[in-house]
This record gives structure tokens, C-alpha cells and sequence, in this order.
């Protein structure tokens, strides 16, 4: 086969870089979800559910190395119909509780389509690997077209993602093919990460529990808010408002 033109390069350079786009865009779109619900929770409860997260997006080269495995022929079409981890967003949270409420806060958002969920949370891989693996699909408004794309996010705790990177390492380490000894002692380190999970969370909803009490027993309410580092005196006539945003006594 004759090497391609350069004109011809240039051309798919392009196509390659246009489909890449849309995964990128709808992960900075996945990224905006998050952040506000982490900002929510700042604002709101002075309590952040995420520790961090981390997203990616799949090199060609691993795309199409996954394409061959799985014997699909390669060209657009067939990459966005079978690679369905093109976009990756990993969110890291304190407990495990956490990881099901970012998760129906997700679901519960209207232009996100829940495509498929495997909870290894609740069934763990033999392994003993843990995660929540959601797979959305998120619309891509772009210049002239909309593109439904779509994102793996995973959502674990700390204790499991510490657990999942270092077996990770391992397993590139013996090259797919980990000794015996070292698989079960990994089964117990996740046994081991489980049993924290379980121990953290409830030492958080002691203190927790603690804290409101505490929070009950010297209630003093400031009638100023802080947004964003910008402090809003608030006045009078907003302090009569209740919880539905009507005066106080307008009752039905
Ligand atoms: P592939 O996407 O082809 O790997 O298969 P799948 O879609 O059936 O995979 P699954 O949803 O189970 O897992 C996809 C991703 O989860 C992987 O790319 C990893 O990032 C992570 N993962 C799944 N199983 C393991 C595991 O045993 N160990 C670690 N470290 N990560 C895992
Ligand atoms: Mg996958």
C-alpha cells in the first residue's frame, strides 16, 4: 500500500482530532457535574463526600490495541460503538456511602443517560477488586451538531483506590500472570481495605452524630453568608423567609 498523502494525513489527523474532541468535551462536562456537587456540599454542609478526581481520555494507540483484541474492524463508527472507556472519570470519596450518593446524584441528572452499572462494590471481582462503574452517556453541544458521548466513571474510596493501583502495578509487573501467593495475599489486602471502609464510616457518623449535638447545644446563627471568598451580609427582610422561600407565618 502506498504511504498515505500528506494532504491526506492532514485529513485524518483532523478526523482523528474531531473524534477525540467530543470525548474530551463530554468529560469536561462530566467534570462541571462534580464540581458543582462538591461546591454544593462545601457551601451547604461544610463537608466534601469527594477526595479527588481524575480523568483521561484513551491514547489512539490503546484504542485501537483494543480494537484488534476484541476483532473489531477499525474505523470510527465501530471505535465509538465498542471502546466504551475512551473517556475515563475516577472519583475518589471518603466513604462508601458517598460512592451511592454521587451516584444517584448523577443519575438523577436529567441529561445524563444511564447506560450501564456494574457494582463491584456489592459483588466484588474474585480478585477482590471493589468499584462502582457507571457508564453515562453525555450530550456534546458543539459549533454545528449534537453528539451523545460516552464516559466511564468509576467511583471508589481511597481504601480501594489504593488497593486497585497497586494491583494494577502488580499485575502489568508478572505481566498478566501473578504468582499464587501474591493473589491471595492481595484477596486479604482487600479484605483488609473492606474492613477499614466498614471502620472509618462508622467512626464518622459517631463524630458526625457528635458534632450536630454539639452545633444544637450553641446555636448561633451569623446573618451573613460567604460565597466564593465574597462576604454577603444578609438582611432583615431575607431572614423572615422559611425553608420554601416564603415569609415567615404565609402559611397555606
Ligand atoms: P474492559 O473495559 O475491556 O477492561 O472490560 P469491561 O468493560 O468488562 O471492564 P470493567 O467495567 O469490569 O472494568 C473496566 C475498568 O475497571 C478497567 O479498565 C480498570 O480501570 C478497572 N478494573 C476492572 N477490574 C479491575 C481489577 O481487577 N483491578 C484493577 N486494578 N482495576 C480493575
Ligand atoms: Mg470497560
Amino acid at each position: 500500500m502506498a504511504a498515505p498523502h500528506i494532504e491526506q494525513l492532514k485529513k485524518i489527523r483532523n478526523d482523528i482530532t474531531r473524534f477525540m474532541m467530543t470525548y474530551k468535551f463530554a468529560l469536561q462536562e462530566m467534570e462541571t457535574k462534580v464540581e458543582i456537587l462538591q461546591e454544593e456540599f462545601h457551601l451547604l454542609h461544610e463537608y466534601n463526600p469527594i477526595e479527588h478526581t481524575k480523568s483521561r481520555l484513551k491514547s489512539p494507540e490503546s484504542i485501537v490495541k483494543k480494537m484488534i483484541r476484541k476483532g473489531c474492524d477499525v474505523s470510527f463508527p465501530s471505535m465509538k460503538q465498542h471502546i466504551k472507556d475512551i473517556a475515563g472519570l475516577r472519583i475518589t470519596c471518603s466513604f462508601v456511602a458517598d460512592i451511592y450518593r454521587i451516584r444517584d446524584m448523577l443519575c438523577n441528572q436529567s441529561d445524563l443517560t444511564l447506560i450501564e452499572e456494574k457494582d463491584y462494590i456489592r459483588n466484588p471481582k474474585p480478585n477482590g477488586y471493589r468499584s462502582l462503574h457507571l457508564l453515562v452517556e453525555v450530550p456534546v453541544h458543539m459549533s454545528d451538531r449534537r453528539e451523545n458521548v460516552l464516559v466511564e466513571v468509576q467511583i471508589r474510596t481511597i481504601a480501594m483506590d489504593f488497593w486497585a493501583s497497586l494491583e494494577h502495578k502488580i499485575f502489568y509487573k508478572y505481566n498478566r500472570s501473578i504468582p499464587g501467593h501474591l493473589l491471595d495475599e492481595l484477596k486479604d489486602a482487600a479484605d483488609s481495605a473492606t474492613a477499614l471502609d466498614r471502620k472509618m464510616e462508622r467512626l464518622h457518623k459517631e463524630i458526625q452524630q457528635i458534632k450536630e449535638e454539639r452545633a444544637a447545644d450553641d446555636m448561633q446563627i451569623v446573618p451573613e453568608i460567604v460565597i466564593d471568598n465574597q462576604l454577603f451580609k444578609l438582611p432583615a427582610a431575607l431572614l423572615n423567609l422559611i425553608g420554601d422561600g416564603k415569609p415567615a407565618g404565609a402559611g397555606e
